[in-house]
């Protein structure tokens, strides 16, 4: 594992427990938001949505209970950034919830953590525990008279559809995890009716640092529309493979040199969901208005079969799709079949060409995220290696 600490870090620059709120509580709800805004900070969870904007709408209400939910199910296959900001940041984790809590009103967070940690579970609630002790969490918080904050940790089950945000709301409320329709969203109607602001763990870091900082400071890095650093998860065909904080507007080519990664062939950037880039890409950057991604990136070398690799990645969308609606439902079967068609080099261009459109059906026509991008691999990987795939034949256009 890697973090790469250095000139220009944004989340792992230096910071101590508790900063935040200290800041926090010294300024006005408004204008943390307003810093919020200044920041140009969006969602690191995969959406990048403006996180200032989410703020904004539950700070609005009147309710009377509201919710903060720290998104920790990292379910995306490729992605374990967010283990590494827990269990070696929790500080920036769960300031940025306290914090979170003070500007929208809330007084209960929740950390919806994936199955798989469990063994991180302990330390976490220990950390909590100490952070009571020293009064960042309970009531009054560092003396601040009416606000009481206090943080859970819930357990996902291992289920991928369960990090979409409304899937995690009906887990968390005892229900089967399946996607809300939305609107209404988390923000109006969240968990158990209540506005809810749910955000990724990486996002809540940086807000920790923003409020200490300033917008302005943050805003120095990254891209005009892509503010700030990003954690990536790098996997794969590389020498050095890890957790790596790079600069949005960083270049693919760039990030293979700093991992050594040799002979590279295809990078999947974003995870399973995500899409996969060949070698005449690889000056693409990683900015939300490029090549966007929640942090996920796996490198495969030429001995790597790209059929093999969708193959791979559609049999765990057909596993996962919760068999609500009908596109993601059979739409993932028939793109996996059509994949073993290919392996076995039983298929038509024509089909093919309906599996495309197939796939941008669903893109458009799935009632969530999972239907909505599970076709991605699909149809970049078909398009970027299809002189590969289709051994040079020029019968295929797609
Ligand atoms: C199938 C699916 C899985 C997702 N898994 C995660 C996840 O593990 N962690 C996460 O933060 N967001 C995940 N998301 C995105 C969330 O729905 C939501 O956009 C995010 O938690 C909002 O936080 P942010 O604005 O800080 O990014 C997932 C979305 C989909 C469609
Ligand atoms: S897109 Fe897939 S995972 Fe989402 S609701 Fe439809 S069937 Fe379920």
């Amino acid at each position: 594992m890697v973090k790469t600490k250095r000139e220009g870090s944004v989340i792992f620059s230096e910071y101590k427990r508790g900063e935040a709120i200290k800041a926090a509580l010294e300024k006005k709800r408004e204008d943390i938001l307003l810093e919020l805004r200044e920041s140009k900070v969006k969602g690191r969870g995969g959406a990048g949505f403006p996180t200032a904007t989410k703020w904004m709408v539950v700070a609005a209400s009147t309710a009377e209970i509201k919710y903060v939910i720290c998104n920790a199910d990292e379910g995306e296959p490729g992605t374990f950034k967010d283990r590494v900001l827990l269990v070696d940041y929790p500080e920036l984790v769960f300031d940025g919830m306290v914090v979170a809590g003070y500007t929208i009103g809330a007084s209960r967070g929740i950390v919806y953590l994936r199955g798989e940690y469990e063994y991180i579970r302990k330390p976490l609630e220990d950390y909590l525990e100490s952070m009571r002790k020293d009064n960042l969490l309970g009531k009054n918080i560092l003396g601040k008279e009416g606000f009481d904050f206090d943080i859970s940790i819930r357990m996902g089950s291992g289920a991928y559809v369960c990090g979409e945000e409304t899937a995690l709301i009906e887990s968390l409320e005892g229900n089967r995890g399946e996607a809300r329709n939305k609107p209404p969203y988390p923000v109006n109607t969240g968990f158990f009716g209540r506005p809810t602001v749910v955000n990724n763990v990486e996002t809540l870091a940086a807000v920790s640092h923003i409020v200490v900082k300033g917008g302005d400071w943050f805003r120095q890095h990254g891209t005009d529309k892509s503010t700030g650093s990003k954690l990536f998860s790098i996997s794969g065909d590389c020498e050095l493979p890890g957790v790596y904080e790079l600069p949005w507007g960083t270049k693919l080519s760039e990030l293979l040199t700093l991992v050594g990664a040799k002979n590279t062939k295809a990078i999947q950037v974003g995870g399973a969901s995500g899409i996969c880039l060949n070698k005449t890409q690889f000056d693409r950057t990683l900015a939300y208005e490029d090549a966007a991604t929640g942090g996920s990136i796996m490198i495969f070398n030429g001995s790597r079969n790209m059929v093999h690799i969708l193959k791979n990645f559609m049999e765990f969308f057909v596993e996962e799709s919760c068999g609500q609606c009908t596109p993601c439902r059979i739409g993932n079967v028939k793109l996996l079949e059509g994949v073993k068609m290919i392996e076995s080099g039983e298929y038509t261009f024509d089909y093919i060409e309906k599996l495309m459109e197939l796939g941008r059906t669903m893109q458009v026509s799935s009632k969530c995220g999972l239907g909505q991008s599970s076709p991605n691999p699909f149809i970049s990987i078909l398009e970027n290696f299809k002189d590969e795939i289709f051994n040079g034949n020029g019968g295929y256009n797609g």
